[in-house]
């Protein structure tokens, strides 16, 4: 049985744990693959649990662990070196002597090699919907997946900067958003939790009313379906979009990734 999984802490609901033990079902991989979401607190406890789950091919990496998981990985895809943070391990068997003679010096016959699926996510769902006036960005948050949204922005030759509350150095704080910097960043992603079920009358604290419909609004939150930040921007007549389609296509791009 091959098994697959995801790691981080809290695991309280996991969206991939779901998706893909439907998928196994749905594809008859049943018997031969599984899924299960595997708690760890503390990244330390990591070779340990590799050790101990010998049947581990794949992994889904979440919070908090997606920078601090780097120190134990063999190898990192380029846009994951970039980006500085890896959300998809590939686990692979290789005699020790493979190893060395490939210039790895691990010990191990476990090799592990990390990736950003979370770019390539984001990247095919936004894609389709930017037009030519959708040059400037605005980044909302700057956590571990607001590197990720940079990264691609930045392979689309979309100028952008990043909104934060505290507001440093290049970034913008919140009280800074006036009319002139909403009018001129037509693209706006939010990649802070707020608006996440329960709490889904959050939303970031910028200045909905100067929105117009050139505007396209991105909520990295899937849950609710429409956040309060999208219902926002529809208001204000913006195209909207949720981090549905990203979550599935990171997730079958880490599948791609486990298979090939
Ligand atoms: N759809 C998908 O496929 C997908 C993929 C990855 C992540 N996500 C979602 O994206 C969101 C962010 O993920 P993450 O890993 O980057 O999370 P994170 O590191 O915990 O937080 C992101 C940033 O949000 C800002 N923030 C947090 N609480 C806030 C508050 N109360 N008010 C204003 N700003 C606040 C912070 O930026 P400042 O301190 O700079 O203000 C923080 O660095 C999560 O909801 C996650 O579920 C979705």
């Amino acid at each position: 049985m091959k098994k697959y999984g995801l790691i981080g802490y809290p695991l309280a609901h996991s969206f991939s744990e779901e998706y893909f033990t439907e998928k196994f079902q749905r594809e008859g991989l049943q018997n031969e693959c599984s899924y299960e979401a595997f708690p760890l607190t503390n990244l330390s406890d990591f070779p340990a649990f590799i050790k101990a789950n010998p049947n581990l091919c794949g992994l889904n990496v979440t919070i908090p662990h997606k920078i601090g998981i780097i120190y134990f990985l063999n190898k990192l895809a380029p846009a994951a070196k970039e980006i500085d943070a890896v959300n998809c391990i590939k686990i692979t068997k290789r005699p020790a002597i493979d190893a060395f003679f490939m210039g790895e010096c691990s010990p191990s016959d476990v090799f592990l090699e990390g990736y950003n699926t979370d770019a390539y996510g984001f990247e095919h769902s936004l894609r389709p919907l930017l037009r030519k006036h959708h040059q400037k960005a605005l980044i909302l948050g700057n956590g571990g997946a607001s590197r990720a949204i940079a990264y691609v922005l930045q392979l689309l030759n979309i100028d952008h900067h990043f909104v934060s509350r505290k507001g440093k150095g290049k970034n913008y704080s919140y009280a800074q958003l006036s009319r002139e910097i909403i009018e001129e960043h037509t693209l706006i992603i939010n990649t802070t939790p707020l608006g996440t079920f329960p709490k889904v009358d959050e939303s970031p604290e910028i200045p909905y009313k100067y929105l117009t419909k050139h505007h396209l609004l991105y909520d990295l939150v899937y849950n609710p379906e429409e956040s309060t930040f999208l219902k926002q921007g529809k208001a204000g007549g913006a195209t909207i979009k949720n981090g549905l389609e990203m979550l599935h296509l990171q997730a079958e791009k880490a599948w791609e990734i486990w298979n090939s």
